[in-house]
């Protein structure tokens, strides 16, 4: 089963997010990520064997969420995956801890996952070009209040991400 851990939006910061990524893809084309996939990721775990998926969960389940306020403010883009993003010029302590903390109890509890640094994006066009400049787009404000298992479901017309599981503080 593919798995990754993710903040995942309400239905109010999707929609704002989904403004971005028609905003951007006026200025960089490629592949908008459907609306109903947006998130930021905070562990991508990738495939993981059924009779592993509870010891996720256990790992998952003794890290204290934390509500906190991320503000997306910053449009960006990278050439090295022709990604188009949104990001925040800061990120709250809160979720730098809960990431470190997950990732921590993953990694005690042996479980594998892309040890990348956590580099907070929601990616909003895969394909893209380089943009010229970016367009000025009003911040988007999204209410942490915890996190989710989410598992990557391949169907005809592409992923689909689907919530296994959430923690909420
Ligand atoms: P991306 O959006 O920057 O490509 C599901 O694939 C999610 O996990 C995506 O948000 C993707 O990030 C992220 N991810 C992180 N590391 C990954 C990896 N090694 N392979 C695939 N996806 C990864």
């Amino acid at each position: 089963m593919r798995l990754f851990f993710a903040l995942w939006p309400d239905e109010a910061v999707r929609a704002q997010l989904a403004h971005w990524a028609r905003e951007l893809h006026a200025v960089c084309g490629g592949r908008p990520v459907r609306a109903g996939n947006l998130h930021l990721t905070v562990a991508f775990l990738g495939n993981v064997e059924d009779a592993r998926i509870a010891d996720v969960e256990r790992a998952a389940a003794g890290v204290a969420p934390r509500v906190a306020s991320l503000v997306l403010d910053q449009p960006g883009y990278w050439k090295h995956n022709r990604i188009a993003w949104a990001g925040a010029s800061s990120v709250p302590a809160e979720i730098e801890t809960c990431v470190a903390e997950l990732r921590s109890a993953l990694a005690r509890s042996r479980i594998n996952f892309d040890s990348k640094g956590f580099v907070s994006h929601v990616t909003l066009l895969r394909d893209a070009r380089e943009p010229r400049a970016m367009p000025a787009l009003d911040p988007v404000e999204w209410r942490l209040d915890g996190f989710a298992l989410v598992q990557s479901v391949t169907l005809p017309q592409g992923s689909r991400y689907e919530i296994r599981k959430s923690w909420k503080g």
